[in-house]
C-alpha cells in the first residue's frame, strides 16, 4: 500500500521523491522521446502530482532538477535546435468539477479589486496530439519546431508544411509581421484506421494510438513520409508575437482561422464555472464521434490583458487549465491468453477477458501485442487487469493489479510452436541491424492452416482480387469443408461443384442464383489488374503501394517473376535493379527475392498461373504525361493557385514534388519573391518555370 504523504518522514520522503523523478523522467523520455508510452496518462498524472504533494510539503528536499520547473523530454538527435522566442509552456490540471470552480474562484479574487468586471472564459477540446510552434515572419510560415523542453525544440519545418490544415503563406489582413502559431498536430481516426489497415496487410507491426502515428511522423528524416500520413492540426495559442492582435482568446483564435489555420469549431465563451462545466459534458458526449482523440477540456481566461496580468507559475500559465476526462479504464479478468497466427504467420497474443463495460462498450478480449509485452506486463492467466480503450483502437491491458494476483499462478510461457500447426516458431534477426525482431513467427508458411486460410482471406480482399460473394466469411467456410486449401482452387470451385454431389446450390446459405453469381464473380477475377494480383499474393512487404510500384516497373507478371527469380543473386544485376526502383528498399526486396525462392509458394503460385492471367501494366495519364517521374519543386509566392493544388496537380500527373532544390530536380516553378531555392537552381541549370508557364504545361 502507498503511504500518505502526509504520513511521510523526511528520509522516507527523500528516497520516494527519488523513486517518484526517476519514474517521471522515464515516463518523459517513453512519450516524448520515443513516442512509445510506457504508462497511461492518468498513472502519469497521479505519480507527478505525488511528486508535486511531496514537494510542497519538504520544500528542501526540492531536487536542483526538479521536475516541477520542466515540460517534456530533452530534445532528440537528428534536427537542429530551435530556441523558441517565448517557451512552450505546459497546463496545470483540473480532475474534478471542484478543481474547475476553484480556478475560476482563484480567478476572481486575483482581480476582486477591479470593479464591474466580468469575467469571461474560453471552453475548448484538449486535443491529444503533438504541439508544434510555427513562425511566420510577414506572413510567410519560415520555421516550425516541435516543443522540445518547453525552450529549445526540433526544427521540423519540412515536415509541418506538408499539413494541410498549415498555410505556407497567411490569408487575410491584420497579422503581427511576426508571431509564433502554436497548436496540435493530430491524425483522425479514419487515417489512422486505414494506415493500420495497410500496414497489417502488408504484415507489418501496427501503431498503438493515432497520438504515436502523428508524433513519429513528425520526426521523419523525409518529408514525403510526412506527406503521406496526411496529419492535420488546430491552432489554439501564440508564443510571441510583434504586436497585439486582439483582446480576447476567442477572438485571437478566430483571427487564425481567418488566416488560413483549422480552429476547433467545439470552442466556446462561457461566463462562470457552470457554463464551462455545461460545455465540458457537452464535449464529452461528442468524444466517441468527433473523429480524432480529445483527452479533456481547456479553459482560458478571455480577455488577454487579464491573462498577461495574472501571469504563469514556473512551467503553467496561471490564467489556464486542462479539465481531464477520467480515463476510458475498467478492471477485470484475464480468463485466458490465445494467440492468432496472422497471414504472415506472426504470433499475436489476445487476452480473453470477462465482459466488461468501458467507456459505454462491452470488451471481451485485448490485444497483449507480442511476447516481449506480456513478460513487461507480466500478464498471466486468472490475473485482474485494468483495461483501457482510446478512441477507435482497440482496448489494451494497461497493467496487472498484483495485490489481486491469485496465489501460486506461473509467469505465461510463450509458445515456441505454432499453436495451429505444431512448426517451429522463430524471432527473425535483422541482417542489418543485428536486433532480434519483436514478432515470433511460424515458420510452416502454406502448410500451416491459420496462414492458408488467413492468406486466403487477403488473396479476395478489397485492394487485392475483390471477389464479390467470397469474404473472410466464405472463405472459412469452404477451408473448413476442404473445398479451397489454395488460392489456386477458387478457379476450380466450379467445376468441381458440378460434379459434386453436395453442390452449393443447395448448400445453406446459397441457393442457384447465388451461387451463379459467386461463380460469375470468380470468372471476372481470372484476368486480374497486375498490381492487385501483385499485391494478392501476400508477400510480406509488399502492400498495394509496392505492388503498383513493381506493376510499374516491370508491365507484366512474367518479367516482374523473371527478375525476382534472377535477384536471388545479391550482386546480381536484377537485384540492383530491384532496389533502383524509388520507394523499394532491402527489406522490401529482400522478402520479394525470398517469396520467390520458397518450393511451396513457386508450385502455388504455378497453379494459379493456370487459371489467372494477370493483365498488362497500362500506363495511364500520369504516365503518359510530359511530367511523369519528373521531381518538380514549387518556390515563392503563387498567385493564382495555392501551393497545395499545385502540389495536387504535379501528382496527379505523375510528378514527385520536393521541397529542396539538387542536382536531382527536373523543375523549379518559381513564383514572386521567389529566392534562394532559384538562385540554387539557377547555379545547377535546373530547368526554372514561371507560375504563367506552370498552368501551360498542366492544361
Ligand atoms: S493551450 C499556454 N489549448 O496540452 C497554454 N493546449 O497539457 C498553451 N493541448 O502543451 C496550451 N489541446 O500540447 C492548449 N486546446 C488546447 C490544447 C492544448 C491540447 C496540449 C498542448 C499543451 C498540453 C498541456
Amino acid at each position: 500500500m502507498q503511504v500518505d504523504v502526509g504520513d511521510l518522514d523526511s528520509d522516507e520522503a527523500k528516497i520516494e521523491l527519488d523513486r517518484l523523478h526517476q519514474l517521471l523522467v522515464d515516463a518523459d523520455i517513453a512519450y516524448y522521446r520515443n513516442d512509445d508510452p510506457k504508462i497511461s496518462d492518468a498513472q502519469y498524472d497521479q505519480l507527478k502530482q505525488r511528486y508535486l504533494a511531496i514537494e510542497e510539503k519538504f520544500p528542501l528536499l526540492k531536487r536542483p532538477d526538479s521536475l516541477s520547473e520542466k515540460v517534456g523530454a530533452p530534445i532528440a538527435e537528428g534536427f537542429s535546435k530551435v530556441t523558441h522566442l517565448e517557451p512552450m509552456l505546459s497546463l496545470g490540471n483540473a480532475f474534478d468539477e471542484n478543481d474547475v470552480t476553484d480556478f475560476v474562484e482563484r480567478a476572481r479574487k486575483f482581480f476582486k479589486h477591479d470593479k464591474d468586471l466580468e469575467l469571461s472564459f474560453t471552453a475548448e477540446p484538449k486535443i491529444d496530439g503533438v504541439s508544434a510552434s510555427l513562425l511566420y515572419e510577414n506572413g510567410i510560415f519560415v520555421q516550425g519546431s516541435t516543443r522540445g523542453d518547453g525552450f529549445v525544440g526540433e526544427d521540423i519545418t519540412e515536415n509541418l508544411k506538408t499539413i494541410k490544415d498549415i498555410p505556407l503563406e497567411l490569408k487575410g489582413q491584420g497579422w503581427p509581421d511576426r508571431i509564433e502559431i502554436r497548436g496540435e498536430v493530430y491524425m483522425s481516426h479514419d487515417d489512422f484506421a486505414e494506415l493500420n489497415k495497410k500496414a497489417a496487410e502488408a504484415g507489418e507491426q501496427t501503431y498503438v494510438n493515432p497520438r504515436n502515428i502523428a508524433a513519429g511522423s513528425l520526426r521523419q528524416l523525409d518529408a514525403n513520409v510526412t506527406a503521406k500520413r496526411n496529419l492535420k492540426f488546430f491552432a489554439y495559442a501564440w508564443g510571441l508575437t510583434s504586436n497585439e492582435f486582439a483582446l480576447t482568446q476567442f477572438e485571437a483564435v478566430q483571427k487564425m482561422g481567418e488566416w488560413g489555420f483549422a480552429i476547433n469549431p467545439l470552442t466556446k465563451t462561457c461566463k462562470d464555472a457552470k457554463e464551462m462545466l455545461a460545455h465540458y459534458h457537452k464535449i464529452e458526449e461528442q468524444r466517441a464521434s468527433l473523429g480524432y482523440d480529445i483527452d479533456g477540456v481547456v479553459y482560458k481566461l478571455n480577455r488577454l490583458d487579464l491573462q498577461q496580468r495574472w501571469g504563469a507559475v514556473a512551467r503553467a500559465p496561471r490564467w489556464a487549465i486542462a479539465h481531464k476526462f477520467p480515463a476510458e479504464q475498467a478492471v477485470t479478468i484475464v480468463e485466458d491468453i490465445d494467440i492468432q497466427v496472422g497471414r504472415t504467420g506472426a504470433l499475436t497474443p489476445v487476452a480473453r477477458l470477462k465482459p466488461v463495460t468501458v467507456g459505454g462498450v462491452v470488451i471481451t478480449n485485448a490485444t497483449l501485442h507480442n511476447e516481449d509485452e506480456i513478460k513487461r506486463k507480466d500478464v498471466r492467466i486468472g490475473d485482474s487487469v485494468v483495461v483501457q480503450r482510446a478512441g477507435d483502437v482497440i482496448p489494451q491491458v494497461v497493467k496487472v493489479i498484483l495485490e489481486k494476483r491469485p496465489i501460486g499462478s506461473n509467469a505465461y510461457d510463450f509458445p515456441k510452436t505454432c499453436p495451429v500447426c505444431g512448426s517451429e516458431a522463430i524471432r527473425e534477426i535483422d541482417a542489418k541491424t543485428g536486433n532480434v525482431d519483436v514478432v515470433r513467427r511460424c515458420t510452416g508458411g502454406l502448410v500451416c492452416p491459420a496462414q492458408a486460410k488467413e492468406k486466403l482471406k487477403h488473396f479476395v480482399s478489397r485492394n487485392a482480387l475483390d471477389i464479390d460473394g467470397l469474404g473472410e466469411k466464405q472463405i472459412e467456410m469452404f477451408f473448413e469443408q476442404g473445398l479451397i486449401k489454395h488460392a489456386a482452387d477458387i478457379f476450380t470451385l466450379e467445376e468441381r461443384d458440378k460434379k459434386s454431389l453436395t453442390p452449393l446450390r443447395n448448400k445453406e446459405g446459397f441457393g442457384v442464383k447465388s451461387a451463379t453469381k459467386l461463380f460469375e464473380a470468380i470468372n471476372a477475377a481470372r484476368t486480374p489488374q497486375l498490381s492487385r494480383f501483385i499485391f494478392a499474393l501476400g508477400i510480406r512487404h509488399v502492400g498495394i503501394t509496392n505492388a503498383s510500384l513493381f506493376a510499374k516497373t516491370y508491365g507484366s507478371f512474367e518479367q516482374f517473376e523473371k527478375v525476382a527469380i534472377a535477384a536471388s543473386d545479391k550482386n546480381s544485376e536484377a537485384y540492383q535493379q530491384l532496389l533502383a526502383i524509388d520507394g523499394i528498399g532491402q527489406t522490401v526486396a529482400n522478402s520479394v527475392v525470398a517469396f520467390f525462392h520458397n518450393d511451396k509458394n513457386k508450385q502455388a503460385l504455378d497453379e494459379l498461373l493456370k487459371h489467372v492471367k494477370p493483365q498488362e501494366y497500362v500506363a495511364n495519364i500520369a504516365n503518359d504525361s510530359p511530367i511523369a517521374g519528373k521531381i518538380i519543386v514549387f518556390t515563392g509566392t503563387l498567385e493564382q493557385i495555392t501551393r497545395a493544388e499545385a502540389k495536387a496537380q504535379a501528382e496527379r500527373l505523375g510528378a514527385k514534388v520536393s521541397s529542396s532544390v539538387s542536382a536531382k530536380t527536373d523543375m523549379l516553378v518559381a513564383g514572386e519573391k521567389a529566392g534562394s531555392k532559384l538562385r540554387k537552381a539557377n547555379e545547377l541549370g535546373v530547368k526554372v518555370l514561371s507560375e504563367n508557364e506552370w498552368l501551360a504545361l498542366v492544361d
